[in-house]
């Protein structure tokens, strides 16, 4: 509903919308939109243009090379990033490097090309080149390109200057942090990454969903597109993930975000050895849909027919990450309920001070604090959905530990959960978690059993 003290008139709205979905993939529609009326009226302020209409068309104007993005884009999209972010990734992705690295040596093409989209202030490409570089050493017969983009222009800009905070650098162990960082105690941006790494990385302001056309397709070796794709909406995440397909080679591996998926929005993608840790590759030889449903039969026949392990490691993987993604949307549906039912019952508290209510009023108010509780203990089952599913993953790690034995591939399944907690979920305490797990004495006097 748009209040009638909005800054943008209806026609500057749906103008502005309209852009930034164009460019950003994001729909401010609804949902953001009073957020984004607050935040134009403040910029609009601050760059001195106090007209609605004028302020729209600075923003459009390509002199301001999109520099105001930055500020429309706060109240939806952080640029929350950090050196080695999901560790687990990070391992994976260094093992990829280390088979990759040696594939090149044997054959005698010495190239490598990554690109990072959405790269934020530069802690993620940064953190691939120190993981190259430690491969390559000082062999100087390489073809490296490691290209970053974020559609930020300002973000690429720090980038560039290659300095970052203690808190950047956070989980940067020492001995790279010795072997380049230099650090120095002034402001706060104290290390300077050295000039060895900081010069493989390429940086350009690039949006994901308008993309230049010069680009050439089948070009990189690894992609990665990490925590953004939440940010899009369907159509513009589909356009994102043909985008970043079209640019790898055949055989490259797109690396997302460990809560993100293709799933119901790609089906270009295969699963790899590294699928737990939401590495998806594309394929050497494309399918057709058709094709997939036939291998798909055809690999569950062998599987009974020739019993072959490396179909039955693809389904533990495929449950796997079945059961991840369950988490995930149930984790995200709670804790937005659990939001909106906080803020009930603050105002069902501030309704019951109020000592002018008749007693009618008082009476409906206390059913409907009780109904409210109910509600509350409901969610709780959440927890117990979560030992559930953990206890799954359990039995799929013991499965998958059987089936592959002590070989170096076998996927470690309960990672991909575990470094979702670790980079999403704001961290729990054991006792915090038996504090608001519910008894078995609630949940049975909630369901009446
Ligand atoms: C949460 S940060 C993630 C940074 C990094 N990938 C990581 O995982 O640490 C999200 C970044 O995506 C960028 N972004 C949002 N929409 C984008 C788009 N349509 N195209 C390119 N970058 C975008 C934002 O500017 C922000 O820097």
């Amino acid at each position: 509903m748009i209040q009638n003290t909005s800054f943008l008139g209806e026609e500057e709205r749906t103008e502005l919308v309209d852009y930034l979905y164009n460019k950003t993939g994001i729909d401010y529609a609804e949902a953001v939109f009073e957020s984004l009326d607050a935040c134009v009226r403040r910029r609009a302020k601050s760059v001195g243009i106090e007209n609605a209409a004028l302020y729209v068309k600075y923003v459009k104007d390509e002199r301001s090379c999109g520099a105001e993005l930055m500020y429309l884009m706060e109240p939806v999209s952080t640029g929350e990033t950090f050196f080695f972010r999901h560790a687990n990734q990070i391992k994976a992705f260094t093992k990829l490097m280390v088979q990759m690295v040696a594939d090149q040596r044997a054959s005698g093409d010495r190239s490598l090309k990554i690109w990072v989209a959405a790269c934020s202030t530069g802690e993620e490409p940064y953190s691939l080149a120190m993981i190259v570089k430690d491969l390559i050493g000082d062999e100087n017969d390489w073809d490296i390109i490691l290209k970053a983009t974020d559609i930020i222009p300002q973000r690429i800009e720090k980038a560039r200057t290659a300095r970052f905070s203690e808190r950047s650098i956070r989980h940067v162990d020492e001995e790279h942090v010795a072997k380049y960082f230099t650090a120095n105690s002034e402001g706060d941006m104290p290390y300077a990454l050295c000039d060895e790494v900081a010069s493989m990385v390429e940086f350009h302001a690039a949006s994901l969903v308008s993309v230049s056309e010069e680009e050439t397709n089948n070009q990189y070796d690894v992609v990665f597109c990490r925590n953004v794709l939440g940010f899009l909406d369907e159509t513009a995440k589909k356009k994102a993930l043909s985008t970043l397909h079209d640019r790898l080679k055949p055989g490259g591996y797109l690396v997302l975000g460990p809560a993100e998926s293709p799933s119901g929005l790609s089906d270009a993608f295969q699963r790899c050895p590294y699928s737990v840790h939401n590495f998806f590759k594309k394929p050497e030889n494309p399918v057709g849909n058709g094709q997939r449903a036939e291998a798909s039969a055809a690999m569950t026949e062998d599987l009974f027919a020739a019993k072959r392990l490396p179909h039955l490691i693809d389904l533990v993987q495929f449950i796997d990450r079945g059961t991840c993604d369950i988490r995930v949307d149930i984790d995200s549906s709670l804790s937005s309920a659990i939001e909106m039912l906080s803020a009930v019952a603050d105002a069902l508290n501030a309704l019951q001070d109020d000592t002018k209510l008749t007693a009618e009023a008082r009476e409906k108010i206390e059913q409907m604090d009780q109904q409210f509780m109910r509600a509350m203990l409901f969610l709780q089952v959440g927890d117990r959905i979560t030992q559930k599913s953990e206890a799954l993953r359990a039995s799929l790690q013991e499965l998958s530990d059987y089936l592959i034995g002590d070989d170096a591939e076998a996927p470690d399944l309960n990672v991909s959960i575990s470094s979702f907690d670790e980079n999403i979920l704001p961290a729990k305490s054991d006792e915090e978690r038996d504090e608001n797990a519910m008894s078995q004495d609630d949940i049975d006097a909630l369901f009446g059993s």
